[in-house]
């Protein structure tokens, strides 16, 4: 294929995307494939000729589309939403066109600095403080190993790098149960060791941290001679929304000196409405931010946002200059890839930039208002259904709920029982999690074109199929 025959496939592809857009709804939402369907569906050796493009776009609606679970579902209400939108898609097209690698400034200067405008464009929407400078990662796990490692060569007086960690003082992390495995892997791959991650307990209906829970392990650990280094707080956790009080343990945190990052992966997208921000007042004292504009705001996957109260330090953590990197005769410029783990760096900003723009960010709030609106209905509705128990609290979009009939002894193989048959019906998508033990299922809106029927058809759904499984 040339680029001569690549503009009509071009074309083609758009009206594809756009049909499919138009009517993914009517699609079951997860993928009904056994598996190993897709895997024995592709042959087992590559060819060694060319191939037509009509066969390849064929097979690929024949095998692909069949194993494709549709996250742009507008009743996709499992997980956390990964949205895109139109502009954000024709943003990726021109990227992918131009194909750049942007991990210095001078491998393409519009791609850092378009980073730089937009990074500060979130800062802005977000309300955080001047100063705080932001770099775009691939996802909030690498974002928050960034940080893990920040913390721990601070602690180390910058001597992890160079010397190892054999023989240093063991480290010592705080967090609590409801942060996302994301940090745990963060802890491991830093060398601090699953056994350092202190879990604090939690306390209240936002399911957050003790602040004197944590000032007290800090304390313990001090007195045991272990050198505690930083704070992980969660501002909307994946099970159930939880988010600790970030002023108090910013408070204790500060006294200590320890280093602290803030995991809003999903919920920080929601800062850019005033009316959410007392939900992490004191997070412009923390000196790392992660929110994912891939989750929330439209912009698809990879776009993970994340801001530094003092970027030298993480570039001090990170960055390595061989010769063949520097870049001479050229001030003040930025060179992404020593503010992250790869080297390598796509082309991000673009499509932020393209749905900035295209919405504006009142388009954005009014969105992300509408699917917390169109939640907490729903959530009143099931709640004043007879057999439906609330277990966890509206926290924007998402809360947990459990269906508990009279005489059931095993809730929770009820329960799982009815999460399964609901995503085998395919007209919704949900996932479980547990709280306090128990299996609960989940429930969070927040696809990009959902609307208040899609998710008032949710009521409907659950209440049918789980009468049908009532003893
Ligand atoms: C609270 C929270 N933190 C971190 C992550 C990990 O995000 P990513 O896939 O961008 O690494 C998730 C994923 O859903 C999450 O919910």
């Amino acid at each position: 294929m040339d680029w001569n025959e690549f503009a009509p496939w071009g074309r083609l592809v758009a009206d594809w995307a756009a049909d499919y857009h138009r009517s993914v709804g009517e699609r079951p939402v997860r993928a009904r494939t056994r598996p190993g369907a897709i895997l024995d569906a592709l042959p087992a050796s590559p060819p060694d000729t060319a191939q037509d493009m009509e066969d390849v776009f064929a097979d690929f609606e024949r095998i692909v589309m069949p194993g494709i679970t549709h996250w742009q579902h507008p009743r996709f209400f499992a997980y956390f939403n990964s949205n895109t939108s139109p502009p954000s898609v024709l943003a990726e097209f021109l990227v992918a066109a131009i194909a750049p690698q942007c991990m210095l400034w001078q491998t393409s200067p519009a791609a850092t600095e378009m980073e730089t405008r937009m990074m500060d464009w979130l800062r802005q929407a977000l309300d955080l403080p001047e100063g705080f400078a932001g770099v775009i990662q691939d996802s909030a796990s690498s974002a928050t190993l960034a940080a893990v490692l920040t913390m721990r060569e601070r602690a180390l007086d910058w001597t992890g790098n160079r010397t190892g960690l054999a023989g240093q003082a063991r480290l010592r992390v705080y967090a609590s149960s409801e942060v996302h495995s994301s940090i745990d892997r963060a802890i491991w791959i830093a060398g601090i060791g699953q056994d350092n991650l202190v879990r604090i307990p939690i306390a209240g209906p936002a399911r957050g941290m003790d602040p004197r829970a944590l000032e007290d392990a800090i304390a313990r650990d001090r007195a045991a001679g272990l050198t505690p280094a930083g704070v992980i707080l969660c501002v909307g956790g994946t099970g159930t929304g939880a988010t600790d009080p970030v002023a108090s343990c910013i408070d204790v945190a500060e006294r200590h000196g320890l280093y602290t990052h803030v995991d809003a992966a999903w919920a920080g997208s929601a800062m850019i409405c005033p009316e959410y921000r007392p939900m992490w007042d004191g997070v412009g004292r923390a000196d790392s931010i992660v929110f994912n504009p891939h989750k929330w705001l439209g912009v698809q996957f990879d776009c993970s946002a994340h801001f530094l109260r003092n970027p030298g330090d993480l570039v001090r953590t990170l960055a390595i200059s061989p010769e063949y990197l520097r870049t001479h005769g050229a001030e003040g410029i930025v060179n992404y890839s020593e503010w992250s783990i790869p080297l390598g760096r796509r082309f991000r900003a673009l499509k932020l930039w393209f749905v900035i723009r295209a919405y504006g960010l009142d388009g954005l709030r009014q969105r992300l208002r509408n699917h917390i609106r169109w939640s907490e209905e729903l959530h009143d509705r099931l709640a004043a259904t007879d057999g439906f128990e609330i277990v966890t609290p509206p926290m924007w979009s998402l809360w947990t709920f459990r269906y508990a009939p009279d005489g059931v002894a095993d809730l929770d193989a009820l329960n799982l029982a009815l999460v399964n048959a609901i995503n085998d019906d395919g007209r919704i998508y949900l996932t479980q999690t547990r709280v306090d033990g128990n299996l609960v299922i989940r429930f969070q809106a927040g696809q990009f074109d959902t609307t208040r029927e899609d998710v008032m058809m949710a009521h409907d759904v659950i209440c049918e199929i789980a009468r049908g499984l009532a003893p």
